[in-house]
């Protein structure tokens, strides 16, 4: 690794195919910036446990997206790709910092409270919407937590612990892991004030202005794009589940505007063609098919498969070769690791287990 370059460090979960959203959001930055920086490109194993029970799909998944960060055109001869679960001092580290962090303030994580709204929910459906954690556990007692696993819990400090086991400056994420990245770097900064100066603080890089739901990539049902709402438009799709997927959007007609369709094809245009003046392209095609929405449709399918179908070709050929992506991810295992070993002996000299 070049001596005069930043680190740069990224994950993805593997919990299933890729989205756009995953791709303009996080990936792309990643193909983007890895000559700029050296490179730490993770498969987030540890992570996708937390919601996906399932040891054949965790395998598939996991080589899946191995196969992925290839085709989007990661280097393996300049990046180090690997599957977190390959270097045991992720976790170890987590433990560590489970020691020092408290409770309420892993309570404030966005992840931890959606599950404990969600649970409150199914309590009682009357809840208000502005309940809080605060206000949830008063009323629910330990109910409040009865569906929230140690690990979601928890979530945040294994994230500090892959970032900051590499000294990490950058973390190229979606604007919905800003928060995880706030944690790293209190994280650091709890350990480096009991311990001595230990960590890097870490600070994340998000592109959002391609973005309209905050700040996010919009899905076809006008919520936040994500595997969890099956509202998305996987990066990798066939020509047909495009077109299926794009006539399910749901148009409304109020002022002879599909809005729903142009506020998923704006950002999607915008992404493809970053150069091009893309208010123009719409206020044309807008104002020429106004009312038309099978065409409109048509204008953002035909801009859908003219990038995915090259990727999903390059795609095939990488799948045909699993014991290549193998090797690739036992390289990379073998580099990440010699960091995290180096890197943890100090930080278990500092705790006093050495
Ligand atoms: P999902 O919500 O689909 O499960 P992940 O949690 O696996 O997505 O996210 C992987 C990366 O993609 C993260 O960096 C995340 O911030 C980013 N990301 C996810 N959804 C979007 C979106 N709709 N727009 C932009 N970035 C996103
Ligand atoms: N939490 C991230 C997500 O849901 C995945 C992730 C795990 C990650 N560890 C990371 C991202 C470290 C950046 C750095 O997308």
């Amino acid at each position: 690794m070049a001596e005069n370059k930043k680190i740069l460090l990224s994950g993805v979960k593997p919990t299933g195919r890729p989205h756009i959203g995953n791709y303009f959001g996080a990936m792309k930055q990643f193909v983007d910036l890895q000559n700029e920086y050296n490179c730490y490109f993770m498969l987030a194993d540890y992570h996708a446990l937390t919601t996906l029970q399932n040891a054949t799909e965790l395998k598939r998944n996991t080589l899946d997206l191995a196969i992925d960060y290839l085709t989007i055109g990661l280097d393996p001869a300049n990046a180090v790709i690997f599957k977190q679960s390959d270097v045991s001092e992720h976790t170890e580290l987590a433990w560590i910092f489970n020691c020092i962090l408290k409770m309420p303030y892993l309570m404030r994580a966005h992840a931890f409270k959606d599950v404990v709204t969600k649970t409150a929910k199914v309590i009682s459906s009357s809840m208000p919407l502005e309940y809080t954690v605060d206000t949830i556990i008063r009323d629910k007692g330990v109910d409040a937590f009865k569906d929230v696993t140690v690990g979601t819990f928890d979530y945040p400090l294994l994230m500090a612990a892959d970032i900051l086991l590499y000294n990490t400056d950058v973390v190229p994420v979606g604007q919905d892991q800003k928060q995880h990245i706030e944690y790293a770097r209190d994280t650091a900064e709890k350990f480096n004030n009991i311990f001595g100066d230990t960590f890097k603080l870490p600070e994340e890089k998000i592109v959002s202005d391609l973005f309209t739901e905050n700040g996010s990539m919009v899905g076809i049902d006008g919520r936040k794009m994500s595997k969890s709402y099956n509202n998305h438009i996987p990066l990798f799709s066939s020509d047909e589940e495009i077109k299926k997927l794009v006539m399910k959007i749901e148009t409304d007609s109020s002022d002879g505007e599909p809005i729903n369709v142009r506020a998923i094809h704006f950002p999607i245009r915008k992404a493809l063609y970053p150069n091009e003046l893309t208010g123009d392209y719409f206020k044309n095609l807008y104002s020429e098919k106004r009312g038309q929405y099978q065409a409109l449709k048509e204008a953002l399918i035909t801009d859908l498969i003219a990038f995915i179908t090259p990727l999903r070709k390059k795609r095939e050929e990488i799948a045909s070769k699993p014991d290549k992506v193998l090797e690739i991810l036992k390289m990379g295992a073998d580099k990440a690791k010699l960091q995290a070993e180096k890197k943890m002996s100090d930080i278990k000299d500092k705790v006093g287990v050495k």
